[in-house]
């Protein structure tokens, strides 16, 4: 058999594009309308350069920190990402692999696995939840988070429901159907090894959504049928924001923040933690790379809450940009997916090794010891690179964010 190691992220992403059936591999791709935002994730990194050391370097890489109450031992998460059909054994692989890393994990509300299962396979857990249906069910999917173990909670609210891509969008059934196994056989016939993998568990995926469910082990709702209540549902105020907070005993990251007038909004709310984020540009097109808005943010709030960023992260160098830059941690999505379609558990162990590697070679060559030594003056920031959203005066509690 081939050696199923990857050296890179991008050999992570030809083999996946290789083995999964296009649509599946269109909808990781993700990105929305021109794709924008999405290409300046991974763009502006590649801008930004590094100011290394000659001599008087370390053989010491300490990589571990702490994020949201958990020690981790590499300031590298995993992004929630609501996928389906990547691999049968989906976000427990993941989970595996994380806690085989020492690396904390965020469950999608839209993931294919329960989160008993997750929690159960990774105890570093944090359950993501976008703002869908009453105060009820959204309180009851905390209830179940919590039973199951998760240590923490994530909410995503910057969605806008922005759909059309210029390159098209994958076809998802709302189930496998009849239909559905007429559109996709000839994508799914070219792909015999993303076939076997899921016919050996006996089971076709069901794109359905289990942790949409209040109990564990209810009838789960179809992907399509869960965002169609999203759609309907209310958009949520900064009111919403502290209310839904205030809901969670334990730490709380709201993911998404750009602008640092949201920012300081958000720690008005009371969370622990924000993840400066476009959404890996799925979201609204043109909004900048992520890496691009994170040193106002890092800045402005960096002293009262944990500022992650995610977006764009290929590689270790990355994750120690951001570093620089002011995050305390990074968390990826789509590296780890195609290291999962890849080469499933392992895959994702792949590409948490080479995050881990490529951290470790930065630390070394910037003369630190410690990912908390990284500082601006390890990077080459060049003119004009940052972009500083949102931050004029701040804005009064409860005035309503402009765009
Ligand atoms: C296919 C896909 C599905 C995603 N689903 C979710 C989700 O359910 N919840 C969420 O908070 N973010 C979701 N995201 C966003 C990721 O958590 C993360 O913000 C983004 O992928 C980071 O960018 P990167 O892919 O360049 O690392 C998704 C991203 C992708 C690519």
């Amino acid at each position: 058999m081939a050696n199923a190691w990857f050296e890179s992220v991008a050999e992570a992403q030809r083999r996946a594009r290789k083995r999964l059936p296009s649509g599946v591999y269109g909808a990781l791709v993700a990105g929305s309308e021109r794709g924008l935002t999405a290409d300046d994730n991974t763009a502006a990194f590649a801008e930004l350069g590094f100011a290394p050391h000659t001599a008087g370097l370390s053989n010491k890489r300490e990589l571990g920190t702490t994020v949201m109450g958990q020690q981790v031992s590499l300031p590298v998460l995993i992004s929630p990402t609501g996928v389906q059909a990547v691999h049968p054994d989906g976000e427990v692989a993941v989970a595996r692999a994380a806690a085989s890393r020492g690396v904390a994990m965020g469950l999608s509300s839209f993931a294919s696995k329960p989160v008993e299962e997750v929690v159960a396979a990774n105890p570093k857990t944090f359950f993501q939840m976008y703002w869908v249906g009453s105060r009820e069910d959204m309180v009851a999917r905390m209830h179940r988070a919590r039973a199951a173990g998760a240590v923490g909670m994530i909410a995503t609210l910057d969605w806008s429901f922005a759909y059309g891509r210029d390159w098209g969008s994958p076809f998802i059934p709302e189930k496998i159907d009849l239909e559905a196994v007429r559109k996709y056989a000839p994508q799914v016939l070219l792909r015999p090894r993303w076939l076997a993998a899921f016919a050996r568990t006996g089971r076709i995926p069901d794109l359905s959504v289990p942790n949409m469910t209040t109990a564990p082990g209810a009838p789960a709702p179809t992907f399509f049928g869960a965002y169609g209540e999203w759609m309907a549902s209310p958009m949520p105020s900064w009111d919403d924001v502290a209310w839904l907070r205030a809901q969670w005993d334990g730490p709380f990251m709201l993911k998404g923040v750009m602008r640092v007038d949201d920012a300081h909004r958000a720690v008005d709310a009371g969370v622990t933690a924000i993840s400066v984020s476009n959404h890996g540009g799925n979201n609204l097109d043109g909004t900048p790379a992520s890496i691009r808005a994170l040193p106002a943010v890092a800045e402005a709030v960096g002293d009262q809450v944990e500022v992650l960023l995610d977006g764009g992260i290929r590689r270790g160098g990355d994750v120690a940009k951001a570093l620089a830059l002011g995050a305390k941690a990074v968390m990826i999505g789509r590296a780890y997916l195609w290291g999962l379609a890849a080469n499933g558990q392992a895959g994702v162990e792949n590409v948490l090794d080479l995050m881990r590697d490529g951290l470790g070679s930065a630390l070394v060559g910037l003369g630190h010891e410690s990912v908390h030594d990284l500082r601006p003056d390890d990077v080459v920031v060049p003119p004009g690179f940052e972009r500083r959203l949102g931050a004029g005066s701040p804005a009064p509690q409860g005035t309503p964010t402009p765009g």
